[in-house]
């Protein structure tokens, strides 16, 4: 080893060269990467370097597994192959010397063959957008190759890493339950004659539900044959068998990468560079690198050296190397457990039990154990069992080495050790435990799966041989304070103390004056965390008692009905049935309208080769583009500083406000700039750009920029905007009969309010424009990720002061939308555009997650006050309600969602005197604007809150005050619409009846008389849905269909995809109109040139719109071609085209549709509002941990009018998806805002959609049958938005659990639980003695971490 500089001039690798070439192979064919960047990830390297771009990027910081690959290394010392799911975003390429690599690309294609992981999740239905499937599908495909025959628990636990924002998680864990023990299919193995459905000897149970149509049919599914995997590399093998382990060199212009061949060389170089950092899994440094904007020049990677991937079994207990993995951890006290005698593995238990809920798979199969110690987190999940367990750590320097054992003072501070600069974690000892010991551990997070804790415990106890005399205790903590910490005083204070209930009354008041928090804590959620560290003792508290009293010993008995608080989290396998109605045996096998057709492109979104706009390969020329956007909420901007952006590498130019040749007016009320001019509303309003070569420049420059502000006083939240009266005009109402006599009729009057947080759209692909301009007559083409194609065709011209006709609009698909495309994606097309006719070079930009959750704004928070008049026997009778909404700073669609949330303030229920206001609050927050349900769900959900308030003042059962609320058929809504072929009472008898529901409640009862720790709740919720888009000139579509004289047709229409199979359906609608086959039709895009003037895909109404157009224009090439048709009868389709052709037919047409008899006023509260509407009843159940405030969806069963289904496939998926999504919104989902209007939640680390672990154990999904309809295409029913509200019932049934609770402190009654319902909240309404402990600091003294807006 040779002197080592930084600059490396003259630093040599073992073969004699400089630098070193990084040799890894990725499906298959070697990669030899001459210039390795040390900070280059995987990912990156994938799509632009090789063109893979199956591999998708959904979040760069390991949070939502798009971008999960296959890594699979030759271990030479055991002689196996090791196969691993990671996430390529956080994998560094120098990581992955003599790897190999597998992406979705290299398992299968649709022209090769399929994988049967690709094959089954698209024949299952388990890709709707299909942005989350190459991930899903790799997470799956590694799983298989490390064990053929998994269980559905194997699956689950493989998934936690994976997000899927469209599909509700049902249809793929269906899909792939297929290739479980399980399943009752062999897949293939194991068999002769191939799979055994396709032998006719899968066993049939005959139930009702099981005698239902199937989505899809496993017989048709190849099996898995793990022989014909592909290969480990050949060479790969036999360099890693042969190549001796030296030192590996990588360097760009600013890191160098070191890969020491030993210990004493890795020690060598830490003292020399006692900064670098070293880097195991890169999970943390990662996310340092990426987010916060840190340099590494030098970098440490140990990856080589045995000492520090070595495990060694003494006689103290298990000694791990710092670089062993968290699954090697995993594995080995696994076996341990199962090994070793119970008493010796009660911190292996614990260890084990957080490894369960730490992040997911990808992570645990890099992230090293030293790691999580040495990055010091004060929320670490190990670090607390560590500590509590007295494990000791070996550090080690160039000179000598210390063993330390981990107590406090090894966390020196925030993120810091006691390690000195030069020294290295070497590795840790977990001992084993002693015969009167007992560990446990405890982790709280909003979300089970892959989540960062909120708090985080392990607690050990040792007695006095033969007593329940406490002789040592450690009762370690997480997140109550800036490192992990140990509540001495309380320990010492109950030492030599018997457990009993004397010691847990002061274990409490002593830990609750202990473990305090600052009021403005960063994290928040102060009381909810200072209780948690009182609950989670009583947990283990009782959890010893219980074990103690096992032992014999004379202990207190734990009471039955305390048990269940002591019981380890465990959930059952998911199970669901899907029930529709199968199509008449009359109608002809060729049409396929109302069957369960795969969506079209789902076969290539699970090879990876369905392309996205930023997949599109680099146009020739183009550069990237970085936004500069606002770090103050309201502020001037008094100068703007560029030089040093100008001075870094690859800057090409700064787009300001000067630089837009049009209009700087923009947004659908144009009330917005392009690019803010000399003031800025909101944190992340868009003041500038920046172009450069490649995207890291592009940010790289951005982030140079130097902005001076002199800040105005914001209005962040609603209650701030109501004390200033910053509202938007006009001030809705809605108003229907009279609401005084109402008040006077009523037996009783109640008021109340509630805050509905608002909701991330978190689409999985975040927003994306490539700008082309094409050099002649200012056109310009753009590739966007939008629901609205002509709107950014508009707002473009604007900003570029062109004629329309000059741009040119592509959308191919979305990743998802939900709304979130609807208006917002024009912020950053127009400012992609500006800067590609400056330069007259495409220009490319796709917004990092943090930034898209920063700037584009999503579901509006919504406060309300109501009053509710109702009688004794609980119908209501009169209403008043004023709704606001937190509009943010500019108008958007604001106007059109609360008039939605007025015109569903009643749900489902008959209000003979009701008057609503709506309150648009300006505020200095990004503008908030559509999102699945538009308003709808915000207006419903106080709706049933004030429904349960009724039940609950009355002391009956909200079901019942439900049902006697319930329109009756031909009411009249409030805005006077009858309510025709109404078929909600249909919905609600069979949701009855399907969930159980009687006996449902009877056992809910039961369990909550046996048990005071966990409740259960039940609850049974309507809909009803009004469709059509509010403002009437939107309520049109256009299609155009050409017929080519193959007999090929192409099809196109004004509605875009972006995962809910409205291509799909418009080929079904297409097929049946025209009578060919699917497989004649193909749909390419949607472009402002084929159809003009569409309106956005939204409003739930495109395949009602769309498809009445596609209907149009088909059948007016049916009229052209009828004379061929009767002149040939015999003839084929193609004969009567080429017949048609040469007879000079156009067989070309335009189809045009509008809905009829629309047309509504607010003023005079007349004409009609809706097309028609769409109902559903949902039943929850759920079961809360009372302590912790965590819930169980245990089951769901819904039941949904969708009318004659076009799809029962994918209708079923949006009732599921929009289902799942609901539920994250009432139950999960929470924006942090700070009060000064920063975002602080930007990424699936800090903001949590539902996961996998989240779906309800049992989810029943009924499209009712027969239900009267004949108002849409086939008289059929919208279904993206209305099902998401049914999620309330989840909301509901933890209320009712909550108040199962709190009936046990005896309070009754109505109580304010605001939406989402999150573990805090929950938590914090179940009162008891442990709440009491931790009161509530007075709020006007200080300045909380977070505001609700
Ligand atoms: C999506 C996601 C989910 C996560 N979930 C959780 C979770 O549930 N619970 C939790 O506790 N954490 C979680 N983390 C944090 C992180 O994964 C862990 O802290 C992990 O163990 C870090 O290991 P690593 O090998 O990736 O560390 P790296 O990023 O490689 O290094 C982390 C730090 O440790 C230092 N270091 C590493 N090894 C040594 C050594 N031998 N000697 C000296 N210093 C060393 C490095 O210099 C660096 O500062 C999560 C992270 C992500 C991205
Ligand atoms: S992109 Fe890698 S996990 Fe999200
Ligand atoms: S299909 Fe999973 S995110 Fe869209």
């Amino acid at each position: 080893m040779r002197e080592l500089d930084t600059n490396m001039g003259d630093r040599m690798n073992c073969a004699g060269s400089s630098f070193d070439d990084l040799v890894f192979f990725v499906n298959g064919k070697k990669v030899v990467e001459t210039n390795a960047d040390p900070e280059m990830t995987l990912l990156t390297y994938l799509r632009r370097t090789l063109g893979l771009p199956g591999t998708k990027l959904g979040c760069a910081e390991g949070g939502c597994g798009a971008c999960t690959v296959m890594l699979s290394k030759y271990q030479p010392h055991a002689q196996k192959l090791l196969h691993y799911a990671v996430n390529a975003c956080l994998a560094p390429i120098c990581s992955l010397h003599l790897v190999s690599v597998t992406t979705v690309e290299g398992i299968g294609s649709v022209a090769r063959q399929l994988h049967p992981v690709q094959e089954r999740i698209a024949k299952g239905h388990g890709s709707q957008c299909g942005f989350c499937t190459p991930g899903i599908v790799m997470s799956m495909y590694a799983l298989l190759r490390n064990n053929p025959t998994p269980k559905m628990a194997d699956v689950e636990e493989a998934f936690q890493g994976n997000l899927c924002r469209c599909t509700g998680y049902r249809p793929i864990l269906e899909a792939y339950k297929t290739l479980t023990v399980e399943s009752g299919c062999c897949g293939g193995k194991g068999r002769e004659n191939g799979c055994c459905m396709t032998n006719g000897k899968a066993e049939e149970k005959e139930t009702d539900v099981d005698l239902a149509p199937r989505l899809f049919n496993a017989a048709d599914f190849a099996p898995l044959d793990p022989t014909q995997e592909v290969i480990f590399p050949p060479e790969l093998m036999s360099l890693s068998k042969t190549q001796k382990t030296c030192s590996l060199h990588f360097r760009s212009d600013r890191a160098v990468w070191l890969q020491p061949a030993n210990l004493e060389e890795f020690l060598d170089l830490k003292f020399k560079h006692p900064d670098a950092r070293v880097v195991v899994g890169n999970t943390e440094v990662g996310i340092e690198v990426k987010f916060k904007n840190m340099l590494y020049p030098v970098i440490l990677a140990p990856a080589f050296i045995p000492e520090l991937h070595r495990v060694t079994h003494t006689y103290e207990g298990i000694v791990f190397g710092a670089a062993c993995t968290l699954t090697q951890v995993g594995e080995v006290l696994k076996e341990a457990v199962e090994a070793l005698p119970p008493y010796m593995t009660q911190v292996f238990i614990a260890v084990l039990e957080q490894l369960r809920w730490f992040a997911g798979q990808q992570i645990r199969n890099v992230a090293a154990v030293g790691g999580n110690i040495m990055t010091a987190s004060p929320i670490s999940d190990l670090n607390p069992v560590f500590m509590a367990a007295s494990c000791k750590l070996t550090l080690m320097d160039k000179d000598s080495s210390r063993v330390v054992q981990m107590d406090d003072t090894f966390f020196v501070g925030y993120r810091r050790t006691m390690l000195r600069p030069q020294e290295i974690l070497l590795s840790i000892e977990i001992p084993y435990s002693r015969k009167q010991q007992f560990v446990s551990a405890f982790k709280q997070s909003p979300r089970r799966e892959d989540d960062i804790s909120i708090v985080t415990a392990a607690m050990s106890v040792t007695f006095t041989p033969g007593t329940c005399v406490v002789e040592d205790l450690r009762l370690s903590y997480g997140g109550m304070a800036p490192t992990t910490v140990l509540a001495k005083n309380t320990a010492n204070k109950l030492l030599g103390r018997c457990w009993g209930e004397k010691l847990l009354e002061e274990a409490c008041s002593s830990l609750a004056e202990e473990l305090t928090l600052d009021p403005s804590v960063p994290g928040g959620m102060v009381i909810y965390r200072r209780t948690l560290t009182l609950s989670l003792f009583y947990k283990f508290y009782l959890t010893v008692l219980q074990k103690l009293g096992g032992q014999g010993l004379n202990v207190e008995e734990v009471r039955s009905n305390f048990l269940s608080a002591t019981e380890i989290y465990h959930q059952e396998p998911p199970s669901s049935v899907q029930i529709y109605q199968e199509v008449p045996q009359t109608q002809h096998p060729d049409d396929v309208v109302g069957r369960p057709v795969m969506h079209l492109s789902a076969l290539k979104q699970a090879t990876g080769e369905a392309v996205y706009c930023d997949d599109m390969p680099l146009f020739e020329n183009e550069v990237y583009l970085a936004l500069i956007t606002s770090s103050k909420a309201h502020a001037r901007i008094l100068s703007i500083d560029e030089s040093a952006a100008e001075c870094s590498p690859g800057f090409i130019c700064c787009v300001f406000a000067a630089d837009i040749p049009g209009s700087n007016t923009t947004g659908i009320m144009h009330d917005e700039t392009v690019l803010a001019d000399g003031q800025v509303t909101c944190v992340g309003h868009i003041i500038g750009a920046v172009v450069a070569d490649t995207q890291l420049h592009a940010q790289r420059a951005a982030k140079a920029i130097r902005i001076q502000y002199e800040e105005l006083q914001p209005i962040i939240t609603i209650q701030e905007a109501i004390a200033a009266k910053s509202f938007y005009q006009p001030i809705r109402t809605l108003q229907k009969g009279d609401l005084e006599a109402g008040f006077k009729q009523a037996d009783h009057i109640l008021e109340g309010e509630m805050h509905i947080g608002g909701q991330e759209h978190f689409y999985l692909e975040t927003n994306v424009t490539v700008a082309v301009p094409r050099g002649e007559d200012d056109e310009i083409e753009l590739f966007v990720s939008t629901q609205a194609p002509s709107e950014t065709q508009s707002l473009v011209a604007m900003a570029l002061g062109i004629p329309a006709n000059r741009v040119v609009v592509h959308v191919k698909r979305m990743g998802g939308g939900f709304g979130g495309k609807e208006s917002r994606t024009t912020l950053l097309s127009t400012v992609v555009s500006v800067a590609a006719h400056k330069l007259r070079r495409p220009v490319r930009c796709m917004l990092d997650r943090d930034e898209d959750m920063l700037i584009t704004g999503g579901r509006h928070p919504f406060y309300a006050k109501y009053k509710v008049g109702f009688l004794k026997s609980g119908k209501v009778v009169a209403l008043d309600v004023s709704y606001y909404s937190n509009t943010g700073n500019s108008r958007d669609l604001s106007l059109s969602v609360m008039e939605r949330a007025l015109s569903h303030m009643e749900n489902s229920y008959s209000i003979a005197n009701v008057h609503g206001r709506g309150f648009l609050c300006r505020t200095n927050l990004p503008s908030n604007t559509a999102f699945r349900g538009f308003g709808g769900p915000q207006g419903m959900m106080f709706a049933e809150n004030w429904i349960t308030d009724v039940a609950q003042s009355l002391g009956r059962p909200a079901d019942e005050v439900r049902r006697i609320n319930l329109y009756q058929r031909g009411e009249l809504t409030p805005f006077n619409q009858v309510l025709e072929q109404y078929t909600l009472d249909l919905c609600w008898d069979e949701c009855l009846s399907r969930s159980r529901y009687r006996q449902s409640r009877a056992a809910v009862e039961l369990y909550n008389r046996q048990n005071r720790w966990t409740k259960r709740g039940l609850a049974i919720v309507p809909t009803k849905f009004g469709i059509s888009f509010t403002a009437v000139f939107l309520n049109q579509a256009g299609a155009l269909v050409h017929i080519y004289t193959d007999g090929s047709v192409l099809l196109t229409h004004g509605g875009t995809e972006m995962g809910q199979g409205l291509h799909t359906k418009m080929v079904q609608v297409a097929s049946r109109v025209l009578g060919v086959p699917c497989s004649k039709i193909h749909i390419s895009e949607t472009s402002t040139q084929t159809v003009p003037n569409t309106s956005p895909t939204a409003a739930s109404a495109s395949s009602d719109l769309n498809g009445a157009a596609v209907k149009n224009a088909c059948q007016l090439l049916n009229e052209r071609l009828e004379p061929y048709k009767s002149k040939n009868p015999k003839g084929s389709w193609e004969d009567w085209v080429k017949a048609a052709y040469l007879d000079r037919v156009n067989l070309s047409a335009n189809g045009f549709y509008k809905t009829p008899d629309l047309g509504y006023d607010f003023e005079t509260n007349s004409g009609r509002l809706f097309n028609y509407f769409s109902y559903g009843v949902a039943c929850s159940e759920v079961e809360v941990d009372c302590l912790t405030g965590a819930h169980k969806n245990l089951s769901t069963t819904i039941v949904m009018d969708v009318g004659v289904s076009l799809n029962p496939a994918i209708d079923i998926g949006q009732v599921e998806g929009a289902f799942m999504q609901g539920v994250g919104l009432f139950t999960l989902e929470e924006l942090h805002y700070s009060p000064e209007g920063v975002l602080l939640s930007r990424g699936p680390g800090s903001y949590k959609i539902p996961a996998f672990g989240d779906i309800p154990r049992k989810l029943t999904v009924s499209l009712l049958r027969d239900g009267a309809h004949d108002k849409a295409i086939f008289a059929s029913k919208a279904v993206g938005e209305p099902p998401l509200f049914l999620a309330s019932s989840v909301f509901f049934a933890i209320k009712d659990a909550i108040s199962a609770a709190r009936a046990e402190s005896g309070i009754a009654g109505p109580f304010r639980l605001d939406s989402p319902a999150s573990a805090e909240r929950i938590r914090n309404a179940c009162n008891d003695r442990f709440t009491k402990l931790c009161p509530v600091a007075d709020p006007g003294i200080f300045r909380p971490w977070s505001v609700q807006v």
